[in-house]
């Protein structure tokens, strides 16, 4: 247990309306949604985000009837169509999402859509605002919210709050193309903790802190950074986000999973199955993933109807214009590839564009002998989390882009690949295809131990400690009123946070 409740703001809930003539809830898909679901079923608490869909007074009673089930709470944030298209679609998804991902070239700067993005954010605040409580840790998340933390000091709210920043944060060159850069990195410093997915993201933003700040004090810990700004203690941390190990690793081994692992081994002849498994994202390195696939083919003759690729892509963006081109794209690229090397009886991709249950993912997982993830850019990937977790038979290699998060921590056990090069992602596929059993079973053994030990339970319980830091400090400032400048800067800043974790919520895990 935290000792106090948890405040989670999103700008996604865990579940989302869906309208097939009767409006009822399903899970939303995404790492956020995953990493974080499991901390709000064990410590309970409010999270506060959009469902979607729909008006406050449909949406209403379906949140009441989830909130009669779960051990947590959700309130709804209804969003209009023009919010939803300007703030959501426009500039979280067509600014923020791109640039941040080093896609200047598919970057808008539109106005309208900046407006609207500060004003949603003001919205969520006033949410917030109305549902806090006086002791509640507040945490919010993602670049949708970045401003929400602004927002909130003007309505007056003095908790501290953390916020958490999921996909990579870019070179302070990057962010300057951004007619908004002030007022983005002005929210970003309104929070007390600001908690990066890499040590690369967080020095890209202290970096940027650094230019924007010159007369505040820094001072670096190992896992933080922390400066003095207007009165307040900004502390900035890379802590990775990860998943609850247990849950994927025994999971793996359910009945349901037994089932559908069965159906899969009957379904595919093969003699190696490899798996690719994204959001419908450019991000995600999809297109590059199946040219290697078939620069493999090409290249190797004798693998030729012995190695078939199960693509599951998950729906996701559509209506924006750079999704649906991609999903265009994979159509017409399966197709040719299809056409190219598949006979009777073999084809080198199977793809498809759906949801699936938990079963479904987990046997996939444990089905595939390779795991092809391969991301020009991501904050982190849970997918790699996620297969390493589910892969309980020992066989499985991961080959994993070394432009994600997740190599910082998989890159021993993983073979890296740079996703732009094709010769080289054919070849190290070609290399985990061919791994002797021992090899396999020593690098994942060393995967899921590093899963093991930085499951999300840790994630938390740096945030946890950040903000219980946090608290300490601002009841310290009110204290003295004088306390401006680096003067009121506690020694106690954690050099290892964990050690900060509260026994409460060590014990219940
Ligand atoms: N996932 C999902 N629905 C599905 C298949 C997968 O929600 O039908 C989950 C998957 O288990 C993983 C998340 O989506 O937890 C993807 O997270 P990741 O960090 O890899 O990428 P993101 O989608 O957040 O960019
Ligand atoms: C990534 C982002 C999340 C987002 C998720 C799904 O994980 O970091 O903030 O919720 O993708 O995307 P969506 O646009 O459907 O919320």
């Amino acid at each position: 247990m935290l000792g106090k409740r948890l405040l989670v703001v999103s700008n996604r809930l865990p579940v989302a309306v869906i309208d097939n003539g009767r409006k009822r809830l399903k899970p939303s898909s995404g790492g956020l949604v995953t990493a974080l679901n499991p901390i709000l079923e064990l410590e309970g608490g409010l999270w506060i985000g959009w469902p979607g869909l729909g008006k406050s007074d449909e949406v209403m009673p379906l949140a009441d009837e989830h909130n009669r089930e779960h051990s947590y709470s959700i309130h709804p944030v209804p969003l209009t169509a023009d919010q939803v298209d300007k703030f959501y679609l426009g500039f979280a998804n067509q600014t923020i999402w791109p640039l941040f991902h080093d896609f200047l070239g598919i970057t808008s700067f539109e106005r309208e859509h900046w407006e609207m993005y500060d004003e949603v954010n003001r919205i969520y605040a006033e949410h917030v605002a109305e549902h806090i409580q006086p002791d509640d840790f507040v945490w919010v998340h993602d670049y949708q919210l970045m401003r929400v933390g602004y927002h909130l000091r003007k309505l007056g709210v003095k908790h501290p709050v953390a916020y958490f920043h999921h996909i990579p944060f870019p070179s302070p060159d990057l962010y300057r193309r951004l007619p908004w850069a002030r007022e983005l990195f002005e929210g970003l410093v309104s929070y007390d903790s600001v908690g990066f997915q890499t040590l690369h993201d967080r020095r890209n933003f202290v970096a940027l802190a650094r230019d924007r700040l010159t007369s505040a004090r820094f001072r670096i810990r190992r896992r933080q950074t922390i400066f003095d700004h207007q009165g307040h203690m900004v502390q900035v941390g890379n802590y990775p986000i990860s998943i609850d190990f247990d849950e994927f690793s025994d999971g793996a081994r359910s009945k349901e999973v037994r089932r559908e692992l069965k159906t899969i081994s009957e379904a595919y002849r093969v003699e190696h199955l490899v798996l690719g498994l994204d959001r419908l994202d450019y991000t995600k390195g999809i297109p590059q993933r199946f040219l290697a696939l078939e620069r493999l083919l090409e290249k190797y003759p004798e693998l030729r109807g012995r190695v078939s690729l199960i693509q599951v892509v998950v729906p996701s963006r559509t209506k924006v214009r750079a999704y649906a081109d991609l999903k265009e794209h994979l159509d017409s690229l399966t197709g040719r590839i299809n056409g190219r090397f598949g006979t009777h009886g073999y084809m080198p991709i199977h793809y498809f564009f759906k949801h699936l249950t938990r079963p479904q993912l987990l046997a996939l997982y444990r089905a595939c002998e390779v795991a092809l993830i391969t991301p020009l850019r991501d904050g982190m990937n849970l997918v790699a989390k996620e297969y390493a977790a589910s892969s309980v038979d020992h066989r499985n290699v991961l080959v994993l882009s070394e432009f994600t998060g997740s190599a910082d921590q998989l890159g021993k056990g993983a073979l890296l690949v740079n996703p732009y090069d094709l010769e080289g992602t054919a070849d190290t596929l070609r290399r985990a295809l061919l791994m002797e059993d021992e090899e396999r079973r020593r690098r994942l053994r060393d995967l899921r131990a590093q899963v093991r030990t930085n499951d999300v339970h840790r994630w938390v319980s740096w945030f946890v400690s950040a903000l219980s830091d946090a608290r300490r400090n601002r009841e310290d400032r009110q204290g003295r009123p004088e306390a401006a400048g680096d003067g009121g800067l506690r020694d106690s800043v954690p050099l290892e946070p964990s050690a900060h974790v509260p026994e409460t919520y060590a014990s219940k895990r």
